[in-house]
């Protein structure tokens, strides 16, 4: 082998840059030579693709979003998508790819290497929902963003005796939400794993206005059936919520930070963990975190498995809002 591409797909998340620049600079060290795609599976359906060498992605490593562009590209989930890829890929002389990416772009990847190409995956998504790592590039950096959202609102609903509805982002997975809930400390959280009604929602306000509590924080995630939208309109002209109710929802602020440590650390070492695969002769294979160890999960398992979430972390936060 001996021309590499990297792409970034789906949404973005801080620290893509950082695994950008690791793919590139151990892929170099590798004796590779270096092409970015632009803008994901649309940059291999157009053949947009640029040689990239070391300097060219220099002062990357502490910028959040991807130098090289990301993008939902609905044709590229077609056969006909997939083989024009390929035949892209094949007339650039491209011999590997590494997708750097969640649920989606790795499911891309699959179905290229189905198709005999050699493909690596590094798991980087906001909404931690990929198999085969226990933490996904962007997480980290997402979570601290939610969470200082939520400790701004707590001073602001205690100072009016005021309960907020937080939204924060997740797809279909309640993993930030939960997270977020935890760490900033909120009565209750929504989320689509575990089954709850506005009316828990109304009976949670109460009782921790009946104990005392001047303010209440329920963090929602946005994949819930009861998101942020459906309580406010549930909860119009009830005059039983215990608390006057104000709702944010924080969006896209949650994916455009500047990557943590822990995430720049973490997209570094998926990085050269999949260029190391590639020399090594091993593809079809995602690269993510167990036990704290990169570890390879083959993309066919990644793609047909559903990633829980921690029930002991459930149960916590059910009781501690007190
Ligand atoms: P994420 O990777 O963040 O989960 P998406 O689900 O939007 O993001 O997927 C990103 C891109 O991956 C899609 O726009 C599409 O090009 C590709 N993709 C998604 N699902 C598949 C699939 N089942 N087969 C092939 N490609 C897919
Ligand atoms: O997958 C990352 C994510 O931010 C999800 O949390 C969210 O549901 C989705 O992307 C939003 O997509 P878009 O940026 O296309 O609005």
């Amino acid at each position: 082998m001996k021309s590499v591409a990297v792409l970034t797909s789906g949404g973005d998340a801080p620290g893509m840059n950082a695994a950008i620049r690791a793919v590139v600079r151990t892929g170099i060290d590798k004796g590779f030579e270096m092409y970015g795609v632009r803008h994901g599976y649309a940059g291999l359906l157009d053949a947009s693709f640029i040689p990239l060498g070391a300097r060219d992605v220099g002062g990357i490593l502490g910028q959040g979003g991807t130098m090289l562009g990301s993008a939902r590209a609905p044709e590229f989930k077609t056969l006909e998508g997939q083989q024009k890829a390929l035949s892209n890929l094949n007339q650039h002389s491209i011999e590997g790819l590494v997708v750097i990416g969640g649920n989606g772009s790795q499911a891309g990847a699959h179905a290229l290497y189905k198709l005999g190409f050699p493909v690596v995956g590094v798991a980087s998504t906001i909404d931690n929902d990929l198999y085969g790592s226990e933490v996904t590039i962007g997480v980290d950096t997402a979570l601290n963003i939610a969470l200082e959202s939520i400790d701004r609102l707590r001073v602001t609903a205690a100072s009016h005796k005021r309960a907020f509805l937080v939204e924060v982002m997740g797809r279909d997975c309640g993993y930030l939400a939960l997270m977020a809930g935890l760490a900033g400390g909120a009565e209750m959280v929504v989320i689509p794993e575990v089954e709850s009604t506005p009316q828990d929602v109304i009976a949670t306000l109460n009782a921790a206005h009946q104990r005392g509590k001047n303010h209440g924080l329920i963090v929602v995630a946005e994949g819930a059936k009861n998101d942020v939208a459906v309580l406010m309109e549930y909860f119009k002209g009830k005059t039983n919520l215990g608390f006057d109710v104000r709702a944010t929802i924080l969006g896209h602020v949650q994916r455009g930070g500047v990557p943590s440590a822990f995430d720049r650390v973490l997209a570094t070492r998926l990085g050269g963990a999949a260029t190391a695969s590639l020399a090594r002769g091993e593809y079809g294979m995602l690269m993510g975190l167990i036990h704290n160890e990169i570890k390879a999960t083959p993309l066919e398992t990644v793609v047909a498995s559903k990633k829980p979430l921690s029930t002991e972390m459930i149960e916590l936060m059910k009781v501690l809002a007190k």
